[in-house]
């Protein structure tokens, strides 16, 4: 089975052409992502009505490239996928009405793919992880940890209450002056700071629940810029901000998801060790997804808590940690396997929260 993904939903458009495998894995025969971060980078963040046009103009040359690159004939695609949501719905459009017109012309199924659930299915691909495992999705838009136990099965354990958290590091950045997108910048910069000479919060730590909150410490971050004597910031001050920045939210992080690898130990073990968490087995992973996953600081803090559960931890290759179409593709893959499909009168949805998500439905051929 060969699918072409689209993935619109926010600044990258991106297009990928899998061909499923006898043992259900499958291979990327290409895919391409456009970034629009030169369109963006004058408002240190992304503006919709900017994307949208951007991925208007965009969108078919990287799917002809991507055809070419794959050496696929348009007429050799079983199924077209391409991600409904959530995400700015004017880019949403121009990859929906896209996806649609394509199915339509070809005769093929079209799938509306949800973008969380591409994130979380990616390492299914990447690194064969096994349902059900612990998802921690950390990108700029969204922030949660997630139980996967299936297809469109997604128990989530706690998401955030205000800012996700690559959106605080690109707001920590632009407070710096470090331009945007802010994660790579904060990381390079804190490599070379001190990560104890500001004492930020911890927001949620030590506490119940698997919940996150980020509006705090970037407000001590800002306050902590004030503070500062007169004059333009150091670079000294530039990496010490950034390395105590990036620790909290280190900490904050492996606090959250101890938590939440207790909530699933805790639902599924009568056998309750307190406080002991080597029987967390009962998922097989810690999987890390969404762009801040590329931070290596990060990962290595996750990496010490997963060796204390006897986990391991599964981050996908940082270029498909970011949006891309691969993972649109591969859970079109997944999807398509089990009969699943989309009617085309799907409208695109700006929020779609993952836990609405359903198994895959077998449409009737009439209805589709
Ligand atoms: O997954 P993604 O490409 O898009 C969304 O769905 O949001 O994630 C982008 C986010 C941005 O906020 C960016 O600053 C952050 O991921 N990011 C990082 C790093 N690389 C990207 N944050 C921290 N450290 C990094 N190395
Ligand atoms: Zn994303």
């Amino acid at each position: 089975m060969i699918v072409l993904g689209l993935e619109t939903s926010c600044d990258e458009t991106a297009a990928a052409v899998l061909r499923g495998r006898a043992d259900g894995g499958a291979d990327v025969l290409a895919h391409i992502v456009l970034s629009q971060l030169a369109e963006h980078q004058d408002y240190a963040g992304v503006v919709p009505e900017i994307a949208a046009r951007a991925h208007l103009q965009n969108l078919d040359p990287v799917i002809r490239r991507t055809m070419q690159e794959a050496g696929v004939a348009l007429t050799e695609l079983d199924g077209i996928a391409a991600t409904g949501g959530p995400g700015l719905i004017g880019g949403l459009l121009v990859g929906v009405m896209t996806a649609k017109g394509m199915a339509a012309a070809l005769d093929r199924p079209f799938l509306a793919i949800n973008h969380l659930e591409a994130h979380a299915l990616l390492p299914r691909l990447t690194d064969g992880v096994q349902y059900p495992y612990l998802l921690l999705l950390v990108s700029g838009g969204h922030c949660l940890l997630a139980e996967v136990e299936g297809l469109g099965r997604c128990r989530v354990l706690g998401s955030t209450i205000d800012d996700a958290v690559g959106e605080a590091f690109d707001k920590v950045a632009k407070m710096l002056g470090l331009g945007y997108p802010g994660g790579p910048a904060v990381e390079r910069h804190a490599a070379d700071g001190d990560a104890e000479r500001f004492a930020f919060p911890r927001p949620m730590a030590k506490r119940a629940g698997c919940d996150f909150s980020f509006a705090g410490l970037k407000t001590a971050v800002r306050t902590a810029i004030e503070n500062l004597p007169p004059g333009p910031v150091s670079q000294r001050d530039i990496a010490d901000l950034c390395a105590s920045f990036q620790a909290a939210v280190g900490d904050v992080l492996v606090d959250r998801c101890r938590n939440a690898l207790l909530t699933c130990r805790d639902r599924s073990t009568a056998n309750r060790v307190k406080g002991s968490l080597t029987d967390s087995k009962v998922v097989t992973a810690l999987v890390v997804a969404g762009g801040v996953a590329a931070n290596s600081t990060l990962r290595n803090r996750l990496e010490s808590l997963s060796g204390e559960c006897e986990l391991p931890l599964v981050a996908p290759p940082p270029e498909l940690c970011t949006d891309n179409a691969v993972m649109v593709a591969w859970a079109g893959l997944e999807r398509f396997r089990h009969g699943d499909r989309t009617p085309l009168d799907f409208r695109p949805r700006p929020r779609w929260p993952l836990d609405t998500l359903a198994p895959p439905a077998r449409i009737p051929e009439a209805a589709a």
